[in-house]
């Protein structure tokens, strides 16, 4: 058996939830591996509307279906217990179908703290990050002073929690906004020791040895990105990117599976292109078609309400991200929000401030939080459908112009559309191969 992976193509919030929990049926397992509460991964049928932020996708799919929290993953217990005491009002029995594992890093109440003086030092050149203290949980596992969830569970535990806790104080103190001695931070800090104590209460794993073993007696696995592949440390707009590998190497590190082990890549995207926080985005609306294309695709943040960013598709960055994830199907998303329009446009090519035009994306597109133009996108134009495709459930069922526009978009990428999806409910789903 090979695990699949299904991640973000663009600057996240693609429908990556939706589509987990449309394919969950068809696996075993499924698997997040990387990043943490800044996901906020949307799930809706029988008129119900759930956000999940660290537990994976997978939980609603009901059967023996395990959840897995992997390696990868940073894991704040408070904002976890709220999530697993929520999902477990809502009927699921989640101790009895998650798995998290020993490896995870522990996101502490400094790294939150942490990452909101941060963005504060940077001023106007803020990231504009979730505040969930991603950078700052990175950060220490990459210099090699975090705490991991099997942690939680050796006797000098709360030694190494003191310890990691005093040096992200001294830290703070020099940004001028240390948390010492403050009741709220004195009641931060014990709402995170009862939540460890409440995580400790879950089955902790060697999730490598789990997934591993499970691939070798038949189980499927679809692993769960988080963010986008535009978001990646390595290769999204750097330093506006978040802190983890959103790519498709980052299910083999964050769950320990060999290349070889992976089996299809689905990348998903939506028909028009959106961004929280800062950064550069080529292809950003400021003017009207944005306000519309934001009110229609309700695009507001499922973690923090921001206004997402709204532009059209950008064939470039997503050629990009399909070569470095080696996509093997992909999920269009959303293509209902552009019904209204009597033309789509979709960027082609950059201008460069040299003049040439590339269709590879290139070392930068954009020098600031705003992200001032590098590179100017080159728009085609084409035909728009003018048709409400929400109420379709079969490819027979969809108009002309709309199969024109996917098939053009599977000829700029060279690979085939698998699912199309036409509305925020599990049953607005097109399934084609
Ligand atoms: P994720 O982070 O990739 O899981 O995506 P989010 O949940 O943050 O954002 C996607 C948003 O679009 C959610 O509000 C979904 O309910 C909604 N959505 C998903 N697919 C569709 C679709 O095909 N059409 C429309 N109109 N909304 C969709
Ligand atoms: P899902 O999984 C969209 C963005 C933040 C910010 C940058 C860094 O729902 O697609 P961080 O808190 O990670 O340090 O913030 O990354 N960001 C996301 N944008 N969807 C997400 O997750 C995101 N997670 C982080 O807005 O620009
Ligand atoms: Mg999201």
């Amino acid at each position: 058996m090979k695990a699949d992976i299904l991640l973000g193509l663009q600057w996240g919030d693609e429908g990556k939830g939706k589509i987990v929990d449309v394919l969950a049926p068809k696996y075993d397992i499924v698997a997040r591996f990387q990043g943490g509460p800044n996901a906020g991964h949307t799930l809706e049928f029988d008129g119900h509307k759930h956000v999940l932020r660290s537990i994976p996708s997978g939980v609603f799919a009901g059967g023996s279906r395990v959840n897995v929290i992997g390696n990868g993953v940073v894991l704040d217990p408070v904002l976890f217990r709220a999530e697993a005491e929520q999902l477990e009002a809502d009927g699921v029995d989640l101790h009895s179908i998650l798995k998290i594992s020993k490896k995870a890093h522990l996101i502490m109440p400094t790294h939150r703290l942490l990452d909101a003086a941060g963005e504060r030092a940077k001023g106007a050149s803020k990231i504009g990050t979730t505040g969930k203290g991603i950078g700052p949980t990175y950060t220490d596992k990459v210099s090699r002073r975090g705490l991991r969830i099997g942690d939680t569970v050796q006797p000098d535990f709360d030694a190494r929690y003191q310890s990691a806790r005093d040096a992200h104080i001294e830290t703070l103190e020099a940004f001028g906004a240390s948390p010492a001695g403050t009741p709220e931070f004195a009641a931060m800090e014990k709402e995170w020791l009862d939540a460890i104590e409440y995580l400790r209460g879950y089955d902790l794993i060697d999730s490598e040895h789990f997934v591993n073993k499970e691939l070798d007696g038949g189980r499927s696995i679809l692993c769960e990105g988080a963010q986008g592949t535009m978001l990646d440390v390595d290769f999204g707009s750097y330093p506006f990117v978040t802190s983890s590998n959103t790519v498709a190497a980052g299910a083999c590190t964050g769950l320990g599976l060999a290349p070889g082990r992976i089996g299809r890549v689905y990348g998903i995207f939506k028909a028009y292109c959106t961004r929280v926080g800062s950064g550069p985005f080529p292809t950003e609306l400021f003017d009207e078609t944005g306000a519309t294309i934001r009110n229609i695709g309700h695009e507001y943040g499922a973690v923090t309400g921001r206004e997402r960013r709204c532009g059209w598709l950008d064939l470039v960055a997503l050629r990009y991200a399909v070569m470095i994830n080696g996509a093997t199907h992909l999920i269009m998303m959303k293509s209902d929000v552009l019904d209204g329009f009597d033309t789509i446009k979709v960027c082609t090519a950059y201008r460069m401030p040299d003049g040439s035009i590339t269709t590879d994306f290139p070392f930068s597109v954009g020098n600031n939080a705003e992200g001032a133009g590098i590179a100017e996108p080159i728009y085609e134009e084409l035909p728009g459908w003018r048709t409400v495709l929400s109420s379709a459930r079969s490819e027979e069922e969809l108009p002309e112009a709309f199969r024109n526009y996917v098939a053009y978009i599977e000829q700029k990428l060279g690979v085939p559309v698998a699912v199309i999806s036409v509305g925020p409910d599990r049953e607005e789903t097109i399934i084609r191969h």
